[in-house]
């Protein structure tokens, strides 16, 4: 035991319980909300803000399912750090560069938990008078909301397991892993 946990990397596949969403399915469900994105905001100014650092590889992903001209940017909150439990404490590390008024902003999360953090990224994004304010989440531990939003664009419904991959972290750690999988237990119950 003791010579395992010497000799095996933290922070790879092997730590991986269960894939949950494949990479083709992952692929599949970005398409298509590109897609449907695309068809929606056809002949608006979209400004496309990400959340850091979770939805990045999913941001990269959408952008380029996406036909109609947009524009993005960042937003960095405080994250979950080493804790895999919402203390519903949001703070904003990076704000936009640019201002939002009068244009199409569309949020984009990783993942919707308790709510929280949408909920305060939502109401101060709204304060800034954006033309409209959608939210897209890859996706959305429904059974864990706590905070009541609006979730416009949801690619999967997901059970109440902590999850990585595909952006998600722990530790800052299987963001580069290419399917979203449940992590073993012990891994973060240390
Ligand atoms: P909320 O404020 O509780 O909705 O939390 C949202 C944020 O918590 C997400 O943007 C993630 O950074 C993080 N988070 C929630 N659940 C998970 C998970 O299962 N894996 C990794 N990060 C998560
Ligand atoms: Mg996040």
């Amino acid at each position: 035991m003791m010579g395992d946990a010497v000799s095996t990397p933290v922070g790879t596949e092997a730590d991986i319980l269960r894939v949950l969403i494949a990479r083709d399915a992952l692929s599949e469900r970005v398409q298509a909300l590109g897609a449907q994105i695309s068809q929606d905001y056809a002949g608006r100014d979209l400004f496309l803000v990400a959340v850091l650092k979770g939805s990045v590889v999913f941001m990269a992903d959408l952008i380029r399912a996406i036909t109609v001209p947009h524009r993005i940017d960042f937003m960095a909150t405080s994250s979950y750090g080493a804790s895999t439990q919402s203390t519903g404490a949001v703070q904003i590390i990076k704000d936009l560069e640019e201002s939002i008024e009068g244009r199409h902003v569309l949020i984009v999360e990783d993942i919707i938990d308790s709510g929280h953090t949408l909920a305060y990224l939502r109401r101060l994004l709204l304060a800034r008078n954006p033309a409209s304010l959608c939210i897209c989440s890859l996706l959305d531990k429904k059974e864990r909301r706590e905070a009541n939003v609006p979730v416009d664009y949801v690619g999967f419904v997901i059970p109440n397991e902590f999850v990585v991959g595909y952006g998600l972290d722990f530790n800052e750690l299987y963001r580069n892993l290419p399917f979203i999988g449940v992590l073993k237990p012990e891994k973060y119950q240390a």
